[in-house]
């Protein structure tokens, strides 16, 4: 029997069973309200899970291609690549999502398969635009192959690259990583600076000026 389907009380004894229904009646508005914060809670946490990728990237509070100032390890991602074909690798961590394409005309390229918008995962497509292009799918966001510039979608930023060389036996390489919109030479150069100096040089890298940047310079 419901609640509502017990007999009223005795009118001269409102004792046990009301105190009873209003017990109960307590117990399940408490447990109404439980429900619907625990759901809430849910819906925000699930909510925040897929945002705080996107705003985690945006604030710069995770981990990007880039961001690393010291020289990477180098890393073989493939013992060859032919023209027209695309690898989905990491580097320079394992969570770092990276992608490499070799464009028609043998064009080789690297780029952070991490969409500079809201996260999402780039994916090469070959069938797009006249040469390939890098596609983010969660709002259709375009990047150039050749260059990682945004063409289409709401990127706020080109992708970062990652240095990709090419030994002589075909294998290729990452080497390094440059931010959003740095060029190839200016992020190898800053993650060499300071550690590798001889090959910085040799790569045609600024020099230091004596002393270096930090010096201080003593009033006289
Ligand atoms: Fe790539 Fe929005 S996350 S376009």
């Amino acid at each position: 029997m419901s609640v509502t389907e017990q007999p009223p009380p005795p009118a001269d004894s409102p004792g046990p069973t009301d105190a009873a229904r209003e017990a109960l009646h307590d117990r399940i508005a408490a447990d109404s309200l439980t429900t619907r914060r625990d759901y809430l809670r849910i819906v925000a946490t699930v909510s925040g899970g897929l945002a705080v990728g996107g705003l985690g990237v945006a604030a710069g509070i995770l981990h990007r291609h880039g961001d690393s100032d010291g020289p990477l390890e180098p890393k073989k991602i493939a013992d060859s690549l032919a023209p027209g074909e695309s690898l989905a690798f990491r580097y320079p961590e394992q969570e770092d999502r990276a992608v490499a394409v070799r464009l028609e005309d043998g064009t080789l390229a690297g780029y952070s398969a991490v969409c500079t918008h809201l996260a999402c995962a780039v994916l090469w497509r070959k069938d797009r635009g006249s040469e390939g292009e890098l596609y983010c799918p969660c709002h259709e966001g375009v990047f150039d192959a050749r260059t990682g510039e945004v063409t289409a979608g709401p990127p706020p930023r080109p992708l970062p690259k990652v240095i990709l060389v090419e030994e002589t036996d075909g294998s290729v390489w990452a080497i390094g990583t440059t931010r959003s919109g740095e060029s190839l030479q200016d992020g190898l150069c800053r993650q060499l600076a300071g550690t590798r100096s001889a090959l910085a040089e040799q790569l045609g890298c600024p020099v230091a000026p004596p002393g270096g940047a930090g010096e201080r310079k003593e009033r006289t």
